[in-house]
This record gives C-alpha cells, structure tokens and sequence, in this order.
C-alpha cells in the first residue's frame, strides 16, 4: 500500500486542479447563461471557462513540477504497480511522462467531477454556493480516480485513506480561503 506522502503527491494535481479557479476563475461561464429543460441553470454561475481551463493547466504543470523535481523511487514507488514497460524507452524506465499523464487525468477528472457536481445541484435546485455534502468535498476525487484508471488504479485501503484525507483538508483549505477574503463561504 502506497503510504500518506505517497498518496499526498499522487492526488496534489487534483487538489492544485480544484482550487485555483477560486483564485483565477471569472468571464465567460460554462452554460453561458443557459437553462436545463427543467429550467433551471445548467451549471449556474459559479462554473466558467477560465476556471476549467486554468484548473486542467494548473493542475498539470503541478505534475510536470513535480515529475522534474521529485526523487526517482517516489514517482516510481507511485506508478510501479501498473507501470507498462514500453519498447524503445531504453533500459533506464523514466516515470516523468506517465507522471505528467497521470497529472493531466487527474486534473482533468477533477473538473468534470466539479461540472457534474454542480449539474446534480441544479437539477436539485440548489443555488450555487449552498453545501451539498459530501459531493462538495469529495465529488471530484470520485472523478478524479476514475480518470487515472488508464494509468494507476488504487486499492481500496488507499481510496479510504485519500477519502479521509480530502475530506479533512477541503473543510480546512475552504475556511482558511474564506477567511482569506478568497471565497464567499467558509466550505
Ligand atoms: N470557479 C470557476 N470555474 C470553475 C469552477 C470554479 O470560475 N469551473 C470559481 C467560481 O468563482 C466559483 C468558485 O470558483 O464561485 C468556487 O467554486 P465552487 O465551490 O466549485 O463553485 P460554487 O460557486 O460553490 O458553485 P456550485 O454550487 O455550482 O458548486
Ligand atoms: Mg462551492
């Protein structure tokens, strides 16, 4: 089983893809204003283009970071189980690429996540903002694990551990980004 620092590296592109559109989101919006047949908002204002984008760029620059700064045996301690050898790679196995790959999954499972999030809320007719819990704190972990399927797929122990893990550090990063005047609410 893949240990805390193990885990806490694989998922940091998912948590870097979540909340930079905080900081940087804005402009157009997803739906562009538009209504579902039940005629409410199809994602409503909270979900916009920059946000999507700038939460898929950051979140795959975090792993290209980290991919190039990280030690050997960390990424490959992360990637190993499933790591396909590919012919012409040469005798040395390099997990930068698949690294970046799996960043790039992650990031972009955790904004379709965040999307289908805020869809089910619509259709509930929650207005965004409002807490849906437990699909606001781990929705886009859901997403995001699935999506890395293609190239790391955990056990069920590390999905509870990651579970947990992203559950505790939502509720305190959103407080602290409320507190910091970056966020409306405080979740
Ligand atoms: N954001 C964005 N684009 C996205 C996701 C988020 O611009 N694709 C920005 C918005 O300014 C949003 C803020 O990040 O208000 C917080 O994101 P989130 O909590 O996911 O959205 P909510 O406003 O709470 O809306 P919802 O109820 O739909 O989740
Ligand atoms: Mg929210």
């Amino acid at each position: 089983m893949l240990g805390i620092i193990e885990l806490l590296v694989f998922i940091l592109p998912a948590y870097i893809a979540n909340s930079s559109p905080v900081l940087l989101g804005g402009g157009a919006k997803v739906d562009f204003g538009r209504a579902w047949g039940d005629g409410k908002r199809i994602f409503g204002d909270g979900k916009t283009w920059r946000g999507l984008f700038t939460g898929l760029l950051a979140g795959t620059l975090a792993g290209v970071v980290i991919a190039y700064s990280a030690p050997f045996e960390l990424l490959a301690g992360i990637l190993q189980k499933e790591f396909l050898y590919l012919p012409g790679m040469g005798s040395e196995p390099d997990f930068k690429i698949p690294f970046i790959a799996l960043s790039f999954l992650l990031s972009l499972g955790t904004m379709v996540g965040d999307l289908a999030g805020s869809f089910a809320k619509r259709r509930i007719g929650m207005p965004p903002g409002r807490q849906f819990f437990l699909v606001d704190q781990l929705g886009f972990l859901v997403f995001a694990l699935i999506f890395a399927i293609p190239v790391t797929v955990l056990g069920l122990d590390e999905i509870l551990v990651l579970v947990v893990l992203t559950y505790i550090l939502h509720v305190a990063t959103n407080i602290f980004a409320n507190r910091m005047g970056w966020k409306k609410v405080p979740w």
